[in-house]
């Protein structure tokens, strides 16, 4: 394991490590089991941030259930999001009627899952509920429950297990942390 990342001016050291991430993703995923046996849910992944995650929690599901993604973009530098965002590709599968579990990378403001929330209401789903595994707690802005959440960390910036600084960074097995 490579412990530390520099680039840009930025040092990366590691925050979570993939053993971690594993014993998380398996009790989220138990948790899911338990709350939709039977229920036949529809996993609804964020690209591209949350595709390793998504995967990773299915497998740990003990009960049948489908998966679909939507893409959203938001403008904005490397680190932080202008707060515009708009839809890059919608989900293909009819919703409607459908118990729906949204699964995020990260919620940072909590605009994107907002934002999120919003469109997927629109489809009459017999319930929605939301899967983070990262929440920066004291800085997102949610005025919905969040069910399913991996972690709480800090107002910091992250990469890895999905998570990208400008596209790179998202094939590393652990989740690592910069200051600023
Ligand atoms: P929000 O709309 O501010 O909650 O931001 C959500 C999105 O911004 C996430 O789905 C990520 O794609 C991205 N993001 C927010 N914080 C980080 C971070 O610390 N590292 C990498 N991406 C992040
Ligand atoms: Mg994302």
């Amino acid at each position: 394991m490579n412990n530390t990342i520099k680039t840009d001016g930025h040092v990366f050291t590691v925050m979570i490590t993939d053993e971690q991430i594993r014993s998380e993703v398996r009790r989220l995923g138990r948790e899911i089991t338990n709350d939709f046996k039977d229920k036949n849910p529809i996993f609804v992944g964020i690209l591209n941030g949350s595709f390793l995650f998504v995967a990773d929690l299915i497998r740990e599901m003990d009960t049948e259930c489908e998966i679909d993604f939507l893409k959203i973009g938001s403008y904005g530098d490397h680190m932080h999001s202008s707060g515009s965002i708009r839809l890059d590709k919608d989900v293909s599968a009819k919703l409607k009627g459908r118990h729906v579990i949204v699964v995020e990378d990260i919620i940072d403001s909590g605009l994107s899952v907002t934002f999120i929330k919003n469109h997927l209401d629109k489809m009459e789903p017999a319930s929605l509920s939301f899967a983070t595994l990262l929440l920066k707690k004291e800085k997102a802005k949610v005025d919905f429950p969040i069910q399913y959440v991996g972690f709480e960390i800090g107002n910091e910036f992250v990469i890895g297990y999905g998570l990208d600084f400008a596209q790179r960074f998202r094939h590393l097995k652990d989740i690592y942390v910069t200051k600023s």
